[in-house]
């Protein structure tokens, strides 16, 4: 599209060249008899010369017209891209063509008009100009300041701009010759002029670049900082728009009076988004908090009435985790004795919405039971994740590594805010000791669920899986 559009131009432009060249041979070929024709038939006061100077003066403009306009491409379009590798700015193109055109048109009038004195001319039009400058003292100012805009390109349309004291933040949506205008985050479209702008100090955050931000927290003095440290890296990097590119930075930023005070850095794939990404970071850390039994830090005379008045946390409720583990079918064999226990060693964690509970082809040595919430299970397929199972709450997960030893076999994110019980290795084993048959059902179920995994509907049945399952549990747990 482009293209053919650049080949009708060119056709235009040596179309209009020959003509302007060839009225121009015309001209000077019959310009006697044109002479002799305009003086038999012109009967006025105005000289048949004078009208052939000026229509000379008209097609030599042309002329000059069409050879600045080549000269501006051959300038811009490919020697300035070639060597930049981006496209000229409007400004510069048009300020030298308005130059070069001034100039050519000049020495064509002085060389066609030698009597009438340019000098003259140009000091009249001097005073002229300083009238109207005085007049244009403001539209002047912001044409110029953008041209030093345009030359420096500080910063491009799509880039993320702070202008001024008042750090007025927002989207770069274009930039003209009088003003800037900038989408803020609230969507308020502001037009700033050029010449304000240049007086201003101005924070650029450029779409090609990867930004940074800084978000803060802290924790009590009593947890460890490498865990913390540890956890918040690895709940921060697969936040959306969190760049992969680089790992985000947690450190200790100060000893506060009630707690150690951490920042994570991070680095966004799309900085315009970074009030989002942002909170999200925060609501991340808030999460991985709670996983790792991490507190808050606070003002010291709160302490124990925040944790009294706490809903969510790692401390349960017993008699509530005994309900939901006889409930899953699986345990539904077990006395109350054994569920109860099995409850006592269940670790409780909570989930935000799409974080990763499990990912496919790490080890793993426990399962998980969804206590509240929903999960999705998805398989990697071609660098694409295909959702195979959506698991709420009584179902359980992650029980394929555990009892096989194999690594994960899929993903499993939380579609909601969720929480989960970890059932681990020891536990089940004290299980599989006093409950031989569970080997047996859970075999079926994980036959069946690996199944489900191949997506193949004319591959074993889940009978002949579930052998070589119950064999390898067996071996695995030493029973
Ligand atoms: P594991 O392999 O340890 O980790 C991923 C878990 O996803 C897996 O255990 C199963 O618990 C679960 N899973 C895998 N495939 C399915 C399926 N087809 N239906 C339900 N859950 C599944």
């Amino acid at each position: 599209m482009a293209q053919s559009r650049s080949k009708n131009k060119a056709a235009l432009f040596l179309f209009a060249t020959a003509g302007v060249v060839l009225s121009l041979y015309l001209l000077s070929g019959f310009q006697s008899g044109l002479l002799n024709y305009l003086r038999s038939h012109m009967t006025d006061r105005a000289s048949p010369e004078s009208i052939i100077k000026v229509i000379k003066l008209i097609l030599l403009a042309a002329l000059a017209y069409l050879f600045v306009r080549a000269l501006r491409v051959l300038l811009f379009d490919l020697i300035f891209r070639l060597r930049r590798g981006y496209e000229a700015p409007t400004l510069p193109r048009n300020i030298f063509s308005i130059a070069a055109f001034t100039t050519f048109f000049l020495l064509i009038f002085s060389v066609l008009y030698p009597q009438v004195n340019l000098g003259a001319l140009l000091t009249t039009s001097a005073i002229f100009g300083v009238i109207l400058g005085l007049a244009l003292q403001d539209t002047l100012g912001n044409f110029f300041a953008g041209i030093s805009l345009h030359a420096d390109r500080p910063f491009q349309v799509g880039d993320v701009v702070s202008i001024g004291q008042q750090r007025l933040t927002g989207v770069v949506e274009g930039i003209t010759w009088r003003a800037i205008k900038i989408r803020t985050f609230q969507n308020h479209l502001v037009l700033l002029s050029n010449s304000s702008v240049a007086k201003e100090a101005i924070e650029v955050c450029p779409r090609t670049n990867l930004n940074a931000r800084l978000v803060y927290f802290n924790s009590l003095y009593t947890d460890s900082p490498a865990k913390a440290i540890h956890v918040v890296r690895e709940a921060v990097r697969e936040a959306d728009n969190v760049s992969q590119k680089i790992t985000p930075i947690v450190r200790i930023r100060n000893l506060g009076e009630s707690g150690l005070e951490y920042e994570v850095k991070y680095w966004l794939d799309d900085y315009a988004r970074y009030n989002d990404t942002d909170a999200l970071v925060r609501q991340r850390v808030w999460y991985a908090f709670r996983r790792a039994g991490l507190t808050f830090n606070f003002p010291t005379r709160t302490v124990k009435i925040d944790r009294k008045s706490r809903t969510v946390g790692p401390e349960f409720d017993h008699g509530a985790l005994i309900e939901r583990l006889s409930a899953v079918d699986i345990f539904a064999p077990l006395s109350v004795e054994e569920t109860s226990a099995l409850a006592k060693t269940s670790v409780r964690h909570v989930f935000a919405h799409d974080e990763m509970v499990i990912r496919a082809g790490d080890a793993g040595s426990s399962m998980f039971v969804v206590h509240s919430g929903r999960v999705q299970v998805q398989v990697n397929e071609n660098g694409r994740s295909r959702p195979v199972a959506v698991l709420s709450e009584g179902d359980f997960f992650g029980e394929m590594a555990l009892f096989t030893g194999e690594p994960r076999t899929a993903n499993v994110v939380a579609l909601e805010e969720t929480e989960v019980l970890e059932i681990r290795h020891e536990a089940m084993k004290e299980l599989f000791n006093t409950n031989p048959d569970l080997v047996e059902s859970l075999s079926h179920i994980i036959a069946e669920r690996r199944l489900g995994l191949e997506d193949r509907p004319d591959g074993p049945q889940p009978e002949d899986e579930s052998a070589g399952i119950i064999a390898s549990i067996r071996r695995f747990f030493r029973l």
